[in-house]
């Protein structure tokens, strides 16, 4: 069955207190809704739509940035589910199959929870997601009669046997899209809220001789957001399953909770992480490099046999081959490092390719922006860059060439050669002696 997806995100998020519309704020570096996009991926959708209304143009960025197909439903005025849903309406016309309505404040629903929903979908017309909740507080209330969802009623509207119950509405529901659309022309706005509710159409739809079922999932999977302690919160639970899958994938963390994952964060296994290290997104680390204490890592790539820290930070487009190492206080940003390089102690290697077994002395900088351009250093197979060196942008470092120590490099340096390029020293010979002795008289006289 194809499957397009829906997902509401045209909310404000008051409670946020915030500028930015609630479904753009991040867990593990990822907008929220992107999460729930995410969670959609895994049914193979045909057609992905987003309802949007506050900060719609950034709320469509974001979305398009993870999906370009992704097609953006503007909601102008926030007049509740039902109203949000059909806006989805021009999207889908002419698709034929089932629509899965999700929220993109919910980020955290399992794909095999969509796929038992697809599944109970065969049987029944519509199929909500519901859960037992420990607290059911304002949450909306699943009616069963017999082995059918009755109805829902939103807490707002709820008498005191209704409020009992403690399943709950997650809000994700599925059905044939056209029969979801039907269902929705018939949803009014006669309730406490004044809103269309989209949790309507089970009622409306049971009276016309509809089936509706509740698929059960972990209250945890449903977990909406709407501030940012709930934000918070939502960034420790995942943080913690995605330190329990990192150390169930065979990668070593000596202090799990001071370790932080991204959405996309891939390590392999038998690599040893070392505390309080950090991984922004886009980061894959393969098995058996060594990430030591205080590291910072976003967009770059690891190689088998690699060291990276303590104190490093790998920026975007950092590619470490295998058996590289990076020390400490070191920054590394769209460069390529080849196998057995070395970039030890206090640089900065930035728009650069270093070739096999270089060795980049302590303090080594490329200077790689002159103030408008970025330029590229290449740095050959085996060369050795004295500690101090500047190599000024764009500059190439020959095979197995030398920099001296404290040179500025603003020339090619041909392979073999070695490049000094500093002022010559000039040893005058007792001048210490006599400067002090000048300096010490003059403070003696109270100067
Ligand atoms: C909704 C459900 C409730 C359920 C709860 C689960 C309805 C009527 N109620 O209530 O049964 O238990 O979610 O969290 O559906 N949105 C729009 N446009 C609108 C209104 C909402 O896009 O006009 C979006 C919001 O951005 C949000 C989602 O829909 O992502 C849910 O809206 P919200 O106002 O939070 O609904 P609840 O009152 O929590
Ligand atoms: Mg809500």
């Amino acid at each position: 069955m194809a499957i397009a997806l829906i997902i509401l995100g045209a909310g404000m998020g008051t409670r946020m207190n915030s500028d930015m519309p609630k479904v753009l704020h991040q867990i593990a570096g990822a907008p929220m809704l992107v999460h729930a996009m995410k969670s959609g991926a895994a049914l193979n959708p045909e057609k992905t739509v987003i309802v949007a209304g506050h900060g719609a143009e950034a709320v469509g960025k974001a979305a398009k940035s993870y999906d370009p197909d992704a097609v953006i439903a503007l909601q102008t005025e926030q007049l509740g589910t039902a109203h949000a849903v059909a806006q989805a309406r021009a999207a889908l016309e002419g698709f034929e199959g089932d629509a899965l309505v999700l929220y993109g404040d919910t980020p955290f629903i399992r794909a095999e929870t969509l796929a038992a929903m697809t599944a109970a979908r065969l049987t029944h017309d519509i199929v909500v997601l519901g859960f037992e909740a420990a607290d059911p507080g304002r949450y909306g209330r699943l009616i069963m009669q017999d082995d059918q969802l009755d109805r829902i009623v939103e807490f707002k509207d709820a008498d005191e046997d209704e409020r009992a119950v403690r399943l709950c509405n997650s809000g994700v529901v599925a059905a044939k899209a056209e029969t979801l659309l039907d269902l929705i022309d018939a949803v009014e706005n006669d309730n406490a809220a004044g809103e269309y509710y989209l949790t309507d159409i089970i009622g409306i739809g049971r009276a016309r001789g509809l089936t509706a079922t509740v698929v059960a999932c972990d209250e945890a999977e449903t977990l909406g957001i709407n501030s940012r302690a709930e934000l918070a919160g939502a960034e420790a639970l995942f943080q913690a399953a995605a330190r329990k899958a990192a150390l169930a994938d065979g990668v070593t963390l000596t202090a799990p909770d001071t370790v932080f994952f991204a959405h996309d964060t891939v390590i392999g296994r038998d690599t040893m992480i070392e505390p309080h290290v950090f991984f922004g997104p886009g980061v894959t680390v393969e098995s058996g490099t060594t990430i030591r204490a205080f590291s910072h890592l976003e967009g770059c790539h690891v190689s088998r046999g690699a060291v990276v820290g303590p104190y490093a930070r790998l920026r975007p487009g950092a590619e470490l081959a295998e058996n590289t190492k990076v020390g400490n206080f070191v920054e590394i940003k769209n460069a390529q490092i080849a196998e057995g390089a070395k970039v030890n102690h206090l640089s900065y290697i930035g728009d650069a390719d270093v070739g096999e077994r270089a060795n980049i002395g302590a303090g080594t900088i490329t200077c790689n922006y002159d103030g408008v351009f970025k330029h590229k250093t290449i740095i050959g197979a085996d060369a050795f860059i004295g500690s101090n060196t500047m190599l000024v942008a764009p500059v190439t470092v020959g095979d197995g060439a030398m920099t001296g120590s404290g040179s500025v490099i603003t020339r090619d340096v041909p392979p073999g050669d070695l490049a000094v390029a500093r002022a010559r020293q000039d040893n005058k010979a007792g001048f210490a002696v006599r400067l002090f002795e000048k300096l010490k008289a003059r403070k003696a006289k109270g100067e």
